[in-house]
């Protein structure tokens, strides 16, 4: 309690490239009552914030964490309806944890949640732990998560720091260094800032600010309860900070796609490898393109290395561009037909024939999708 009503002025910053990023003298406690009462007034209405179980607002932090609220929202509300209790979730089978997150992305996170529901069974009887060290040693629960989970559930006084708060507080102290190269400094911000007597709200609002005022483009300060204290808006940098980082141009892999059907209409499917991006997850077999092969050539080659057959390629399906997080791909993707040979899991976890009236009960990733959905139209046409 006490702490909260100390005053305190002057914020000084100052960050790994040795330059400085200083907060105006303020009042520690005006800062925290304009946040909330802004939040009060202006704060999001969502589903996980009318909730006080741990669970499920771990669940909600976890989707949070690479993807937009909009998105989140029926996603979550499915998920605990599939899997109401941490109990529920260790017990069912990873498929079904698959199927229940396809099309969300970063699939780690799914079967880290997975994971981390099997220990707390085995640790915790089946209860979320409210320490921080425990919580940060659950599988796919860093810092921030851990922080955003203690505070909400708990109403613990621990900081956060995602990459919407990293704007708000780099624009308030007016860093004049990437984030990345800040992250010291910005986690003690992060705990100095926060209200003691109402962690749960202002992180919360923290997180509020930056998705609908403090945005990347085009901030809003007039309508900020920040505006006075804020560094870059003082300065009118705000649509300067904060500062990127140059990075690389994604790499982009050409991959041979074989929809390969046998004499009965059924299509043979593969599980990738739990490890590794998309583990777990079904798709339609195939490899990446080697320097001056023809597609048909790589898919041939790919089909025999990865499953052991002989197949004949025939007319182009469909291709389909996506890009994951560190590389854009484009799957060039064939009819096929099979030849010869008993299907072998060479270089994946289990092959299977299916028919297209089965395969919604198999967990893909987005790109594979649109192939199931060209497929069906296929179907439809002849
Ligand atoms: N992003 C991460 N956690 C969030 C939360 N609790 N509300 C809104 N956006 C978030």
């Amino acid at each position: 309690m006490a702490t909260s009503r100390r005053r305190s002025r002057a914020h000084n910053l100052k960050d790994s490239a040795g330059s400085y990023g200083r907060l105006p003298s303020f009042d520690i406690n005006d800062l925290r009552q304009s946040l909330l009462s802004w939040y009060r007034q202006s704060g999001r209405d969502l589903p996980w914030r009318q909730s006080r179980d741990p669970y499920a607002i771990w669940v909600s932090e976890i989707m949070l964490q690479q993807t937009q609220v909009k998105t989140v929202i029926p996603y979550y509300q499915r998920w605990l309806q599939q899997f109401p209790t941490i109990q529920d979730l260790a017990e069912s089978d990873q498929q079904q944890v698959l199927k229940t997150w396809q099309g969300l992305g970063y699939y780690a996170r799914a079967r880290n949640l997975y994971r981390a529901a099997q220990q707390i069974v085995q640790q915790y009887g089946g209860e979320f732990p409210d320490q921080l060290e425990a919580v940060m040693a659950l599988p796919g629960i860093g810092r921030t998560t851990a922080g955003g989970i203690l505070s909400a559930a708990f109403h613990q006084p621990t900081p956060i720091l995602d990459g919407n708060v990293k704007r708000v507080l780099t624009r308030l102290a007016a860093l004049k260094v990437p984030p990345s190269r800040a992250i010291a400094q910005l986690w003690k911000l992060s705990e100095t800032i926060l209200d003691p007597d109402s962690p749960r709200d202002f992180n919360q609002a923290l997180m509020d600010l930056g998705a609908t005022l403090c945005t990347v483009h085009n901030p809003n300060c007039p309508n900020c309860p920040w505006n006075r204290p804020c560094q870059a808006y003082n300065l009118g940098i705000q649509s300067q900070l904060p500062m990127t980082e140059s990075h690389p141009p994604l790499p982009r892999k050409s991959i041979g796609v074989a929809v390969i059907w046998n004499g009965e209409g059924q299509i043979l499917i593969d599980r990738r490898p739990q490890s590794g991006l998309l583990g777990g997850l079904w798709e339609f077999p195939g490899g990446k393109l080697e320097p001056g092969e023809t597609i048909e050539a790589c898919i041939q080659r790919e089909i025999r290395e990865e499953l052991g057959i002989e197949i004949e390629v025939g007319d182009r399906l469909i291709t389909v561009d996506h890009t994951y997080s560190h590389f854009h791909v484009t799957l060039n993707v064939h009819h096929c037909r099979h030849i010869s040979g008993e299907p072998q899991p060479i270089e994946c976890d289990e092959v299977r024939w299916v028919t297209l009236a089965e395969i919604d009960q198999y967990p893909f990733p987005k790109a594979n999708l649109q192939i199931i959905e060209a497929l069906r139209q296929d179907a439809s046409g002849s």
